[in-house]
């Protein structure tokens, strides 16, 4: 199979609107008083340990991460004005994990650090198109499975959801991108990573080069050793310029209480979009800036937006 860099297999753009997720402080304090939280940690570079990044001996093992993620996974939802994951749900999703994790040989914290990164968690989050769809937690290039505006989400979607991400029966997924890195270490992770976000790796090895998500292999790295709801610290303007081992950390915080705010039109930090809107029923580009240029799945005339969908907007 070959990859193109003509394509981006998961864009990501979930992400930045989950980091304004309002989450109930309170249930944010108690559960960082019962889990060990790291402060956001740049790393820059190639993803190799001789550029400071995590070995596999510093990642959490997967059930102190799943701890560390919880309360952000049951209230990943209100994001998208969806409603948050039921306890079953979320305790389905552990289970989907655990599960394709055997099927497809990659370890259940990768593929929960790919489902945090991508959608936080949320069963129900909407489809991003960029040229091709992204449903569901792993926002999947041309995945079949997704429970946006459906509740509940069966356990079937919750586990279809996670296969699509792996690549199951795909064109492209994680365990394509695994391959391609090749190995088994902590960089080959974090390679695959970049590769799952893009569908390409810069050149130069330099995982904050690139298209799309320049934090994106600093950000898997940091939920993989225990960061989560705090603040993402990493300019995705300037993570290309690190070369490795001077990655300075951003100023060593305690994480605060992540703030509640509003997330409905936002700009993120992806290298390929400025400001991703969710389409709304009567949404138009003219209503919404939304361009056929910015997204290749848009014809000229811009006569098949699809609500629900998230299109590019700058
Ligand atoms: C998440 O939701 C589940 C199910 O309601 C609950 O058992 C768990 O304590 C919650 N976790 C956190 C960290 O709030």
């Amino acid at each position: 199979m070959q990859f193109t860099t003509s394509y981006i297999i998961a864009a990501s753009q979930l992400f930045a609107l989950a980091m304004g997720a309002p989450l109930l402080q309170a249930d944010a304090r108690e559960a960082r008083s019962l889990v060990e939280r790291s402060a956001y940690k740049v790393f820059g570079g190639d993803g190799s340990a001789a550029q400071g990044w995590p070995k596999k001996a510093d990642w959490k093992s997967f059930e102190d991460l799943w701890k560390a993620n919880e309360n952000t996974i049951n209230n990943s939802c209100t994001q998208f004005n969806q409603k948050n994951n039921s306890p079953e749900e979320t305790a389905n999703i552990k289970k989907a994990i655990s599960k394709v994790s055997k099927e497809v040989n990659i370890e259940e914290r990768v593929l929960l650090a790919i489902v945090v990164q991508e959608s936080k968690g949320c069963v129900r989050a909407p489809t991003t198109n960029y040229g091709f769809d992204n449903p569901g937690l792993m926002q999947s290039f041309q995945g079949k499975n997704t429970c946006f505006n459906v509740s509940p989400c069966p356990v079937e979607k919750i586990e279809g959801m996670i296969r699509d991400g792996a690549g199951v029966g795909a064109e492209a997924g994680l365990g394509q991108s695994i391959k391609k890195a090749g190995g088994n270490d902590a960089q080959t992770i974090y390679k695959a990573a970049r590769n799952y976000n893009s569908g390409s790796l810069d050149p130069s090895g330099n995982l904050g080069k690139g298209i799309a998500t320049h934090c994106y292999s600093s950000d898997v790295a940091n939920i993989l050793i225990g960061w989560a709801d705090g603040k993402h610290g990493c300019d995705e303007a300037t993570i290309g310029n690190l070369g490795g081992s001077s990655s300075p950390s951003t100023p060593a915080t305690t994480t605060p209480a992540p703030a509640a705010t509003p997330a409905t039109t936002t700009t993120t930090p992806s290298g390929g979009c400025k400001k991703s809107i969710l389409v709304k029923a009567g949404d138009t580009c003219a209503s919404t800036g939304i361009t056929a240029a910015l997204n290749p799945g848009l014809n000229a005339q811009c006569s098949n937006l699809i609500a629900g969908k998230t299109y590019c907007a700058a």
